[in-house]
């Protein structure tokens, strides 16, 4: 992602430091970093920002304690954890595998806003919502109904691509996310009847039984490692016979790991696992890569599940 966090330590001096550390890290100069990091730590102890990249130096140079301990002193610093130490500890094998603290996933969309759309469908080829509409009108066809939908919810919905792919089979979409800035722009877009500023699974909960047709989740459920309670609560939300579709990242093992790009990345068994465990049908599961990385396609899933 394009984008860091940065957090005053409300000290000028400190700050500075902090901005010599950081050109010296980019240029690859560790050690001098990691000694101008302390020095600004030294000023301002509760410098989140500086023990954050203190801990990404420190593993940079292979010292693994050492990063530990700095993320460890990086969320002290930050509660909330805005640089998401937590996701580098489990990288780390530090934590167990949790979901991502929800202040780091808003500050990381908020300041990606501006930029997402170029970024993703420019830079990396996104395709999540294409794949997402031709997988729901194979799983219609297969059923023989129209893939024509009065209600539907867009889980994470970004900045609206979701619902510009399915904006001609959607009568009324409401979307859901955790960033006010996405938020912003899909209102932009004029394609939501609603808006809900929320955590996927609380958002889901705010709504009524059987009171949607579809529910997608474009790219979105790879920022959730357990995926059973939001299938559970599409599962409510939909009318027999609605879908959720979804595209996930993937790995050849099993259950979910946290991948190198710091999104969660789902076994095809799990993922089956889940969705029957939710109470749905599975309808479609395929390999299909929603995104690039490094050029090459990250390996994910497009899946369909329809409630009985
Ligand atoms: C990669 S973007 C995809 C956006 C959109 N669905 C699309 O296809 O362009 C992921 C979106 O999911 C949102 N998100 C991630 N975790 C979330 C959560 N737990 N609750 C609500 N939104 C979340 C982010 O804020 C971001 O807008």
């Amino acid at each position: 992602m394009p984008v860091r966090m940065f957090l005053s330590s409300g000290d000028l001096m400190a700050d500075r430091r902090f901005d010599f550390a950081r050109d010296l890290q980019l240029k690859g100069d560790l050690v001098a970093a990691a000694d101008l990091l302390l020095q600004a730590i030294e000023r301002a102890p509760g410098f989140a920002s500086a023990w954050f990249t203190l801990g990404e130096v420190r593993q940079q140079l292979g010292e693994r304690d050492a990063a530990i301990s700095a993320f460890r002193k990086a969320r002290e610093a930050d509660p909330d954890d805005r640089h998401g130490a937590r996701l580098r500890l489990m990288r780390l094998g530090a934590e167990p595998l949790a979901e991502m603290p929800q202040a780091y996933v808003r500050a990381l969309f908020d300041q990606y806003a501006p930029k997402f759309e170029s970024a993703l469908v420019d830079d990396l080829g996104y395709r999540g919502p294409a794949l997402l509409f031709k997988a729901v009108l194979a799983a219609r066809a297969a059923v023989r109904k129209p893939a024509f939908f009065r209600r539907a919810v867009d889980l994470g919905c970004g900045t609206g691509l979701a619902a510009a792919a399915f904006a001609r089979n959607v009568d009324h979409f409401t979307g859901i996310d955790l960033s006010p800035r996405m938020i912003e722009q899909a209102r932009a877009t004029s394609l939501y009847a609603e808006l809900q500023l929320d955590d996927l699974l609380s958002g889901l909960r705010r709504k009524p039984d059987a009171g949607a047709e579809l529910v997608l989740a474009a790219d979105a459920m790879v920022y959730v490692a357990d995926l059973v309670p939001v299938l559970a609560e599409a599962a409510r939300v939909l009318v027999p016979g609605g879908l959720f579709a979804f595209t996930t990242e993937t790995h050849d093992g099993e259950g979910v790991v946290l991948g190198r790009g710091l999104r969660y990345a789902h076994g095809a068994d799990h993922v089956r696992a889940s969705v029957a465990a939710a109470g749905l049908d599975l309808s479609l599961l395929e390999d299909r890569s929603a995104r690039n990385e490094d050029h090459t396609p990250v390996p994910g899933l497009v899946v369909v599940a329809t409630k009985s």
